[in-house]
């Protein structure tokens, strides 16, 4: 098997993540895998916001705040969930589908490449030597969020990409029968 189709086969998310992160250097590499998403007419249909830093503290009190928009009755034990939530990693990824009007491209097609995008981020952070997960929850789709974050109207989350070096080892992947999910027609 060749080296890129082990890798393929064996990429793994990491929920826990720490120090370093990719730089910005290696950030620009991966960006730039990303954006090889396939992109019907080449609309270019996303854009990503880094969150790094203090700045992680700055949007976790954002997710708190919005989660007592939402939810005033949250108790502590959620609000620090929310305020913590990006201290998870080093590094944020805000992957966002921008969603214009095309005669040929619905806006579906639009969000899919944008998650194709969020998974070259992916793909291509493990390759630099890295690790990632892909997050939504509730905050993802809650427009006062995207609007802290400086989203338009016609812009949406598709995911927080949470970007890191791998703590401990990978877990174990299910061997999947690919049997059970492919037929021919
Ligand atoms: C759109 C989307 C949203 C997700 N949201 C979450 C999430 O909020 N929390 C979480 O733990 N995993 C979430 N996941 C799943 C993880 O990213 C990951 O795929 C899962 O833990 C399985 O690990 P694996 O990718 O190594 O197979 C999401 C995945 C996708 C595609």
């Amino acid at each position: 098997m060749s080296e890129v189709l082990n890798f393929l086969h064996s990429r793994n998310s990491a929920p826990k993540l720490i120090a370093p992160a990719p730089s910005a250097q290696q950030m620009q590499d991966i960006f730039q895998a990303a954006m090889r998403a396939p992109d019907h007419a080449w609309l270019r249909p996303w854009r990503f916001i880094t969150v790094a830093d203090e700045r992680r503290e700055a949007l976790g009190l954002v997710l708190e705040h919005c989660l007592m928009l939402r939810n005033p009755e949250s108790d502590e034990s959620a609000r620090s969930k929310a305020r913590n939530a990006p201290l998870r990693a080093p590094l944020l990824v805000v992957v966002v589908a921008r969603l214009s009007q095309h005669p040929k491209v619905p806006a579906i097609e639009q969000r899919l490449s944008a998650g194709c995008a969020a998974q070259g981020v992916l793909l291509a952070a493990e390759a630099s030597g890295y690790a990632g997960i892909w997050r939504t929850g509730e905050s993802a789709f809650d427009r006062n969020v995207m609007s802290a974050l400086g989203l338009d109207e016609n812009e949406e989350i598709i995911g927080f990409v949470y970007l890191g070096s791998r703590a401990g080892k990978a877990k174990s992947i299910p061997d999947l029968d690919t049997a059970a999910f492919v037929s021919s027609w």
